[in-house]
């Protein structure tokens, strides 16, 4: 079956569907995105999706091509296009094509949109969720506006192939002071051995994920007890359980970090439980 991308105002074979040389997000990573999983042919959370992509934009001064509604359609037309029940809806928008110049240019120009959907093994995941996955650390050294979703993804790219590279599935960030900022492409958390939950603050320092925010609100339904406070690898290694947190992940246990094993390097209960209730929390359209 072809998979079918939608690219400024156009539904296109993947294979002709292409963007401009001079595209600003080609050429400086001048834009945003957003990925949202697909359950049942339906998105998940997609108005939290939205609103972090406003945010994003605004912050980098760039136009919202589309209305909301315009773009809720489109969304949910790429899914069913791709016939995709179980998987993620991928969106970019960069700045738009304008001669090679850092700045912005000077006449405004159209923002461009990429939308695509894939479909994705829901056995596969729920097999690394039973198995859990192992993370790595590495220095944090991404620019302060991480808050911003943007495709600048340098940094995570490399961090992410080291892990690969030593056999891990993620690389935490560590900043400055020694805590663990977050995952290349994931929010990290922790449980203590007292059964507490624990992430970062999402003020400074990490991407203010979506499944962390219905996460936070799960815990608060099922009377689990949170914090939210910053943690470092070596409390990590102490804890009870680590997991980490994305659209694409929903909650996926960590059983070792840096080689060590995280209790008995298995996947925790209260990060099984979480991934069992998460979808009872989304919402789904
Ligand atoms: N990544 N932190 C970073 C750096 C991320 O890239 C992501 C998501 C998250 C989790 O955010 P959310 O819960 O809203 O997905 C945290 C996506 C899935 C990606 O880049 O593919």
């Amino acid at each position: 079956m072809a998979r079918i991308a939608y690219v400024n105002g156009r539904y296109q074979d993947m294979r002709d569907a292409c963007v401009n040389i001079e595209d600003r997000g080609y050429q400086f990573a001048d834009g945003v995105y957003e990925v949202c999983e697909v359950r049942g042919g339906r998105i998940v959370d997609m108005p939290r999706h939205l609103a972090r992509l406003q945010r994003s934009l605004g912050e980098l001064r760039i136009a919202m091509p589309m209305p909301l509604s315009a773009l809720q359609v489109v969304l949910h037309e790429v899914v069913r296009r791709n016939r995709v029940s179980y998987g993620i809806v991928y969106l970019q928008i960069s700045r738009g094509v304008a001669r090679r110049d850092h700045a912005f240019p000077v006449k405004p120009v159209q923002p461009s949109i990429v939308v695509t959907a894939r479909t994705i093994s829901l056995a596969k995941g729920e097999d690394s969720a039973a198995r859990g996955i192992k993370v790595i650390t590495v220095p944090e050294n991404r620019w302060p506006r991480v808050d911003i979703k943007s495709i600048a993804l340098l940094p995570n790219v490399l961090a992410k192939q080291a892990a690969r590279e030593q056999g891990a599935y993620e690389a935490w960030y560590v900043d400055s002071d020694g805590f663990v900022t977050e995952g290349s492409s994931s929010n990290a958390w922790i449980v203590t051995q007292d059964g507490r939950v624990v992430t970062r603050s999402a003020e400074f320092g990490i991407l203010a994920g979506i499944t962390r925010s219905v996460l936070i609100e799960t815990l608060a339904a099922l009377q689990i007890r949170f914090e939210e406070r910053p943690f470092t690898p070596s409390e990590a290694l102490q804890a009870k359980e680590a997991f980490v947190t994305a659209s694409s992940q929903i909650v996926m246990p960590v059983v070792a970090i840096d080689g060590q094993a995280i209790g008995d390097g298995t996947p925790g209960n209260i990060a099984k439980r979480l991934r069992e209730q998460f979808h009872r929390f989304s919402a789904f359209s």
